[in-house]
């Protein structure tokens, strides 16, 4: 461990559904960090490709729209408000059509590298929960603690369903579990980047657990590194 306890990187990585953003947001909370949201950079971007009717297989035009584009994360009440060149669209990112769509388009390994530059840039003075996919194995493999989070499928699914119901839409739970093992295979089966646990990063397995249980095991294993770190176990 590098860092003070004001200022330390701690990565979040896990599955969709695995309640990875909950965790990170009440986390950050709790310790007086900033939480950044990684896959609302790529469902940003993602939005203004759908915007722009562009070909989502197309890299090379996706890498110009990335280097073209500034996407912002303002901390709002218990939410982050997303910006896409000054445009408001943290509603907007959630809808189906721009999930399935930031799949797609965060396997281009050049659009990831501007991503991941930006995101770098965010935590340059520490002080972050960062979740996503590869914040502890490529974004910073350096981070002070790593977490993976994970449920069971049929966790997920029904996590799924709750948020979607309380968006109020509806979706059949097996339906949902179908998608989630799609979007699975897609981001762990991926060259650029593939979701993986990083070696040191700690398990959390929330299925059964809720979530003051899940940030407190978080904080738990936090100030363990911290006193390890300072000597004193
Ligand atoms: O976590 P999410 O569902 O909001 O992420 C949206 C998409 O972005 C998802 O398909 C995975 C991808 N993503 C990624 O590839 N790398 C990240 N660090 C975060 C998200």
């Amino acid at each position: 461990m590098r860092r003070t306890k004001d200022c330390l990187i701690i990565a979040i990585d896990g599955p969709v559904g695995a309640g990875k953003s909950t965790a990170a947001r009440l986390l950050a909370k709790r310790l007086g960090y900033r939480y950044v949201d990684s896959g609302a950079m790529y469902r940003a971007l993602s939005w203004k490709a759908l915007q722009a009717g562009l070909d989502l297989n197309d890299e090379q035009c996706l890498r110009r729209l990335a280097d073209e584009t500034s996407i912002a994360l303002e901390p709002a009440d218990d939410r982050e408000l997303i910006l896409v060149d000054g445009q408001e669209v943290s509603r907007q990112i959630r809808e189906r059509e721009v999930e399935q769509a930031s799949s797609k388009v965060s396997i281009h390994p050049s659009v990831r590298s501007v991503m991941v530059a930006h995101q770098r840039r965010m935590a340059a003075q520490g002080g972050v929960v960062m979740d996503g996919r590869d914040i502890g194995t490529v974004v910073f493999p350096d981070a002070d603690v790593k977490f993976y989070l994970t449920a069971r499928l049929e966790v997920r699914a029904r996590r799924r369903h709750l948020e979607i119901q309380a968006a109020g839409a509806t979706r059949g739970v097996d339906e949902l579990a179908e998608e989630i093992k799609a979007r699975d295979a897609r981001d762990m089966g991926r060259r650029a980047s593939p979701l993986r646990k990083a070696d040191e990063a700690v398990t959390i397995d929330t299925s059964d657990s809720s979530l003051s249980q899940v940030v407190d095991a978080m904080e738990e294993e936090i100030r363990r590194k911290l006193a390890a770190a300072q000597g004193f176990t």
